[in-house]
């Protein structure tokens, strides 16, 4: 039976350490609210003109293919996840087979915000298992620090996100004691607002609301973006923080529960549990859910806040070159969020 594998993993952090205090000059906040609250005390933030998603994207895909031990024009398909991509359209994922000089392969974008790696993940096992591709290239980058709102009035949002790239290669294998058993995915668009960037978009709620009461009088071809928008702040994401914790802590077991059911084991069988790192409470209650000691579960958003589609990638590698994932272990990523979408991955290192 073919399943596939994580054959390399990279991670890419910038350079530039933003802490708690070092906020204190665009807003009213503190150290002491959000450790609190969240956990994290610095973040990393992206060269503001030198660095992008893609960029980022790319040192991480470097790390990845040359652990692999093949190189970027072995690669045949590549997913790239992420909400913050260089261009409106296209995507990343071109980009970064422009930069790394690959052969003319497939190049998908993913659009599922902060379990968008694992959905990426998901389907790169697909193409593997099939056998349609050998060597998929999937990553996570994010550059958050673009844009935000780094004003007292967005402090809810920025104050928890930071940036960065995760990456593997994915081949596959025929040892029975490695690599993806099983993925899960799921959504709820119920809540699709609670935590979105509406603009710039096609809804055109804001011409809806404030403008025009027939359609044909709305400015055909101009709608995408106004001035106001940008006046009245209207191009930041929203987030109803507290609406989002009280589900991420009831999909977060459940769908690693999912996950481990359905291959017959126990949270007690996992050696690991990278949760993707979006409030560190959360990821503490899920521990405490799921009745898991200290060390079956890692968290580092201390250190680079919530990096969305980056954070299970950047983590996996982060625990992995620290030696906490050794070879045939069990590993549950797990992910939450907007959409809402949540997914989990359970595989043998
Ligand atoms: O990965 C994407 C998915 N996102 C998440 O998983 C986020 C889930 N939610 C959370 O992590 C938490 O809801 C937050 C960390 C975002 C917020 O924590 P909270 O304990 O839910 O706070 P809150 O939004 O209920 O706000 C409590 C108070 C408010 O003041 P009042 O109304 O009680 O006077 C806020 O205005 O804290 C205030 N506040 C802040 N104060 C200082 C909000 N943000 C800040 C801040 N600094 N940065």
């Amino acid at each position: 039976m073919i399943r596939s594998r994580i054959a390399g993993i990279g991670k890419y952090l910038p350079e530039q350490v933003v802490t708690n205090n070092d906020l204190l000059q665009y807003m009213d906040t503190s150290d002491e609210w959000i450790q609190e609250r969240t956990g994290i005390k610095e973040r990393r933030f992206a060269h503001r003109t030198n660095e992008t998603t893609t960029t980022m994207g790319v040192e991480a895909a470097r790390i990845a293919i040359e652990r692999a031990g093949i190189t970027p024009q072995d690669i045949d398909f590549i997913i790239f996840a992420t909400l913050s991509p260089d261009y409106y359209f296209p995507g990343c994922g071109v980009l970064l087979q422009r930069a790394m000089k690959m052969k003319e392969i497939g190049a998908l974008d993913v659009r599922n915000q902060c379990s968008g790696f694992v959905y990426a993940l998901s389907v790169a096992d697909q193409f593997i298992r099939t056998g349609t591709y050998k060597n998929i290239l999937v990553v996570g980058s994010e550059k958050h620090s673009f844009g935000l709102d780094f004003t007292t009035r967005g402090r809810n949002v920025s104050v928890i996100f930071g940036d960065g790239a995760g990456a593997v290669v994915l081949q596959p294998t025929t040892d029975e004691q490695a690599g993806i058993l099983s993925t899960h995915l799921h959504s709820d668009g119920e809540s699709a607002e609670i935590l979105a960037m509406y603009n710039p978009g096609t809804h055109a709620n804001f011409w809806k609301e404030e403008r025009y009461a027939d359609f044909n009088e709305a400015p055909i071809g101009q709608m995408f973006m106004s001035h106001e928008m940008i006046d009245n702040a209207q191009l930041f994401p929203y987030m109803d923080g507290p609406a989002v914790f009280k589900k991420a802590v009831v999909k977060f077991p459940e769908v690693i529960m999912e996950a481990l059911t359905k291959n017959g084991l126990t949270a007690q069988d996992l050696n690991l549990l990278i949760p993707h790192q979006a409030n560190l409470r959360i990821a503490q209650f899920v521990q405490q859910k799921l009745g898991l000691r200290d060390d079956q579960v890692y968290n580092n958003i201390q250190y680079y806040g919530n990096t969305t589609a980056a954070s299970v990638p950047i983590a996996l590698c982060e625990a992995w070159e620290k030696g906490l994932v050794k070879e045939h272990e069990l590993v549950c990523l797990a992910a939450f969020g907007s959409g809402f979408t949540w997914a989990s991955a359970l595989l043998r290192w």
